[in-house]
């Protein structure tokens, strides 16, 4: 009867010894492939597909010399198509406004141009002797500013920038880019990375669009139910449509200058100069509190 019970209870121990093992090695296996797949379909969800390339073929046909206009559809379903298109995306220095003109004698150092898109900006500081890094969501503009000349231009979307400290003097955000912040969370969290990425004198140099300077009453509307569901009145929600090409649905953050000044505080990051355009668009130089 003892060596029963012994035989019994080695046996058991045994079993559950290895029921244990393998349990951990399955289990181990199982967190692996779940992490394995989490990584793919996160970088599949955050890297275009070659059909949501909406602005990247609009920047190819252009570039391909086709006449071209830029289609914009906002979550409201207003439509703008504009008429300069994609046309400003390929201008030069001497075609710019003055105030964005103005805005690169700010520029020094190293340089990173966030949502460079065709590489007006880079190219024009390249061209000067700026040692410039372009990256854009879009793999097509990338590759048109590539063609166009700049020498370093990567497929970047902003939220996943991860440069290393100390890597740039100068963040540039042209062409209404402080909208790539997105909203006033995002743009806060975005703020204190780009903080550690430059320089201690580090500047960012950002366009952007007071939303409130229009009559337009679908704007209006627009701003009030924005605010309604506590998002900010110039946050748009829009997406790029180009031919049967159709981007993503993203949001572009426009704002006035006392919204600019709150979203900065606490960020290590505060207003130096505005510089004012003819119209609603406009350009801060932004440097370090710390
Ligand atoms: C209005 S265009 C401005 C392009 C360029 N800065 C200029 O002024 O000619 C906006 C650019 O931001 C890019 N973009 C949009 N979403 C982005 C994201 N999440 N990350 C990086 N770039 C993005 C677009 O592909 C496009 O090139």
């Amino acid at each position: 009867m003892k060596r029963l019970y012994r035989f019994v209870w080695n046996s058991s121990t045994v079993l559950l010894s290895v029921t244990y093992e393998t349990l951990e090695t399955s289990l181990y296996w199982c967190i692996y492939v779940l992490k394995v797949t989490h990584n793919i379909l996160y970088s599949m969800v955050k890297t275009l597909k070659p059909e949501e390339d909406a602005y990247g073929q609009e920047i190819w046909a252009y570039y391909q010399g086709r006449d071209i206009s830029e289609v914009v559809e906002r979550d409201d379903g207003y439509v703008d198509p504009s008429v300069s298109g994609p046309k400003i995306y390929f201008s030069e220095y001497e075609e710019w406004a003055p105030y964005q003109r103005l805005a690169m004698d700010s520029v020094k150092g190293r340089v990173l141009d966030v949502g460079c898109g065709a590489g007006r900006h880079s190219l024009f500081l390249q061209e000067k002797g700026f040692d410039v890094h372009g990256i854009d969501n879009s793999p097509l503009a990338v590759k048109v500013s590539k063609l166009r000349g700049l020498k370093i231009a990567k497929v970047i979307s902003i939220e996943d920038i991860n440069f290393k400290p100390n890597s740039f003097d100068a963040i540039i955000m042209m062409g209404n880019n402080f909208g790539l912040f997105g909203s006033y969370e995002k743009a806060r969290k975005l703020l204190r990375k780009f903080h550690e990425m430059t320089s201690k004198k580090g500047l960012i140099i950002a366009e952007t669009v007071d939303p409130y300077k229009t009559d337009n009453p679908d704007h209006l509307e627009y701003h009030q139910h924005n605010k309604e569901r506590g998002r900010m009145g110039g946050q748009v929600r829009i997406r790029i449509r180009f031919r049967k090409y159709v981007g993503r649905w993203f949001d572009y953050l426009m704002v006035s200058k006392g919204e600019m000044k709150k979203i900065l505080k606490g960020t290590g990051w505060k207003v130096r100069d505005f510089i004012d355009s003819e119209n609603a668009q406009y350009i801060a130089i932004i440097e370090k509190t710390s």
